[in-house]
């Protein structure tokens, strides 16, 4: 995907501003609360729905405007297939237009327009619990796989009832109804994760041992959720039931995955530095990118914020290069432009943002 124009309105500080970015790296340089993670978060609602630092409604949009206004326009295929979407959030009301028509749900934006988004919180994705691992799992058979939404839809809603049913009290009969579709609904979702995750596999250590070699070969793993060797999911649905009235929650299932990622080099007990996860995460996402690009044919846009904190120099050089050689478009943020060192042969294009303001440098 190519990004060809963005125009962002009333995003924290920014009032109005058109960005149209080269191919390859674009680079948006400036000092502290310029406005440059808010492009990228501009990028990041149109293709997620959502900001990575929260909801629309919790500061997203200009403090005294009653909206924000987003509009993109991108090229796919070689520039043979163009798209554009609109967007205007006023915190729970929202209208969005793609390609001239208005949509009825804002994941059909989300389909539209892909990014695989790098933000200083991305550490979690090695550190913390396993939710943002299930997510970034999801997101990939979202866009690689058509039958996936229904399935994940489906799982959803089966667990709600179960849950509200746990919670409720509710009858044994009742129960078998939504355990039955539970656990055909959370088979299926497995199914696709287990095969994605194996899809995954080369291509996050190929990326590991480009931007990580120290930590060893990458390890990789997928945790269903429950005892998948010994029981059906039916079984352990039943098994844990008078348990799980008694929390009143689901304890054991799909919503429980877990993606693992571990390195030779660096034993289980051992946690990786702040530094190290960043580029394990960063693994992870671009082995996501280009598993994404090897199905549909071209790269999401790569967004990546703050890129040189916490990486050294070795490291930024070795993302840089191997983002470059790529072909993918992606935009960095940064407080200074020296301290990217750019190859003049990266063909880099550099924006200045200032109050709220982009120039081209
Ligand atoms: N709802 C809002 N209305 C107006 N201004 C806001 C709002 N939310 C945040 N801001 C301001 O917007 C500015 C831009 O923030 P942003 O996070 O994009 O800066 P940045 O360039 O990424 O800075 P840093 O280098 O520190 O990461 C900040 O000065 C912030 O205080
Ligand atoms: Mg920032």
């Amino acid at each position: 995907m190519r990004l060809e124009q963005l125009d962002i309105a009333d995003v924290r500080s920014i009032r109005e501003v058109r960005l149209a970015p080269g191919p390859g790296l674009n680079l948006l340089i400036g000092s502290n609360g310029a406005g440059k993670t808010s492009v990228l978060e501009a990028l990041h609602l149109l293709a997620y729905g959502r900001s990575f630092r929260g909801r629309v409604r919790d500061g997203l949009i200009r403090t005294g405007a009653p909206a924000l206004q987003l509009f993109a326009r991108w090229s796919e295929q070689e520039g043979t297939r163009r798209h554009q979407v609109g967007l205007r959030h006023a915190g729970s009301e929202w209208q969005g237009r793609l390609d001239g028509a208005d949509v009825a749900q804002l994941s059909e934006l989300c389909t539209a327009l892909a990014a695989v988004t790098f933000e200083p919180g991305s550490h979690a994705l090695l550190s913390g619990g396993g939710e943002p691992r299930r997510r970034l799992l999801d997101w990939g058979l979202f866009h690689v796989e058509p039958e996936f939404l229904p399935v994940w839809r489906r799982h959803a809603r089966a667990l709600k009832q179960r849950n509200a049913l746990l919670k409720a009290g509710g009858a044994n009969a009742a129960l078998d109804v939504w355990d039955f579709e539970l656990a055909q609904a959370g088979e299926s979702l497995d199914r696709h994760r287990r095969s994605y995750v194996e899809a995954l596999e080369p291509k996050v250590e190929q990326w590991a041992h480009e931007l990580i070699p120290e930590l060893g070969a990458a390890q990789h793993g997928y945790l269903p959720g429950w005892r998948r060797e010994e029981l059906t999911l039916a079984d352990a649905l039943l098994v844990n039931r008078e348990r799980d009235r008694q929390l009143g929650h689901t304890t054991a299932g799909p919503h429980r995955a877990d993606l693992l990622l571990g390195f030779a080099a660096r034993p289980a007990r051992e946690p990786l530095s702040r530094g190290q996860s960043k580029l394990a995460a960063l693994a992870l996402l671009l082995a996501q990118a280009e598993d994404f690009r090897a199905r549909r044919g071209e790269w999401p846009l790569i967004l990546l914020d703050d890129l040189a904190s916490e990486l050294d120099r070795g490291h930024r050089h070795a993302l840089l290069t191997a983002l470059v050689a790529s072909g993918a478009q992606v935009f960095i943020t940064g407080t200074e432009l020296d301290a990217l060192e750019l190859d003049p042969a990266w063909r880099a294009t550099v924006f200045h943002v200032e109050h709220g303001a982009i120039r081209p440098a």
